[in-house]
């Protein structure tokens, strides 16, 4: 089965081809961040009107490096939310287009499931059960993995998402955007313990996090030296807040192992692309016995290739999932536990 992905929930506009037998053909994705970089964050209208130039010379990309013709696909999986409204859109009448044209079937995919199901697109792939800890820009969950579609909410964020209190931070502290990368690579020339920042909901019971006390205690160093902070100032309290928000992270993630009795965690989003947190959970996982897995960098973030496969999942367990029904609706705040099959706790 040769599913073609089409990913534009946000700022990145990604086509892919999976084949069931043959694994991932191709796939290929256009980075709006320097458009959005002087605007310090994405412009939705913007974001939109870029995914419309893109789509079809990827898609066209796709094809003449997989040496696939389009008359072949099976199916074609799209990002159907949640995400930008407007930027959704793009990818759903792209994707519902190509089906009416093609008369082939169209699936709506969800974009968090796509990056919950993404590390299993190696060739050595985790085997269920497992705990993932989904940490993007809109979203940090833990959650219990049983198969595909059997996702046990384990825990949330209360408030902003681990993504969000990176990006939000490294804005304070004057970086660009996407803050998450900058503030990474900051806090690599910082010296640990010159400031102490709070780890939110560490000791709560629960597997819930809270992150925007922590961007807050990030403000409040920044204005207290607002008139002069230096370069290594910045990069101490760039180091704070990462060593806060990995401590958080691993910490939940070996209290989330503990609860299930589970022995392997597995990382998806583009937080999971920290070499902070990496370290930090391998370290944790040495120690304490268990084995924790990553998606490949280059999938770590939005792409199509994880949108084709969470595709081809779906129709293995559901051939009929996808439907020759091109009358699209897109869903910018779909919860994962909505999908049919799936259970909260
Ligand atoms: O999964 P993703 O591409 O988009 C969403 O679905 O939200 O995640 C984007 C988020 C942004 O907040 C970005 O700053 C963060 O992932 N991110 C990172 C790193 N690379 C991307 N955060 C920390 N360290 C990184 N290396
Ligand atoms: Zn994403």
């Amino acid at each position: 089965m040769l599913i073609l992905g089409v990913e534009s929930s946000c700022d990145e506009t990604g086509l892919a081809l999976y084949d069931t037998q043959q694994g991932l053909l191709a796939h290929a994705l256009y980075s709006q961040v320097a458009m959005h970089e002087e605007y310090g964050g994405v412009v939705p209208e913007l974001a939109s009107r870029d995914h419309i130039r893109r789509a079809i010379p990827l898609l066209e990309q796709v094809l003449a490096e997989s040496k696939v013709e389009l008359s072949t696909i099976d199916a074609i999986a799209y990002t159907q939310g949640p995400g930008l409204a407007g930027a959704l859109l793009v990818g759903a009448s792209v994707a519902c287009g190509l089906g009416l044209a093609l008369d082939k079937p169209v699936l709506g995919v969800h974009h968090l499931e796509g990056h919950l199901l993404s590390p299993l697109l190696t060739s050595n792939p985790p085997a269920f059960p497992f705990v993932s800890l989904l940490v993007s820009g809109g979203h940090t969950q833990l959650m219990r993995v049983d198969g595909v579609g059997q996702y046990t909410l384990l825990g949330e964020t209360v408030d902003d998402a681990a993504g969000e209190a990176f990006d939000k931070s490294a804005k304070l502290l004057g970086l660009g955007y996407p803050g998450g990368p900058a503030i990474s690579r900051l806090a690599e020339f910082g010296d640990p313990g010159v400031y102490k920042l709070p780890r939110p909901m560490l000791h709560s019971k629960d597997l819930n996090f809270s992150f925007s006390g922590l961007k807050t205690a990030v403000l409040t160093v920044v204005k207290q030296q607002i008139t002069n902070i230096c370069e290594q100032d910045k990069a101490n309290v760039a180091r704070a807040f990462v060593d806060a928000i990995v401590d958080v992270l691993t910490a939940k993630c070996v209290t989330a192992l503990k609860q299930t009795g589970l022995k392997r965690l597995v990382i998806a989003g583009g937080v999971g692309a920290n070499s902070q947190l990496r370290a930090a959970l391998n370290a944790a996982a040495q120690k304490r016995h268990f084995r924790v897995f990553y998606p490949e960098l280059q999938f770590c973030t939005d792409n199509g290739a994880m949108i084709a496969f969470a595709g081809a999942m779906r129709l293995q367990l559901n051939p009929d999932a996808a439907k020759r029904d091109y009358a699209f609706n897109v869903r910018p705040r779909w919860p994962l536990n909505e999908l049919s099959g799936l259970a909260s706790s």
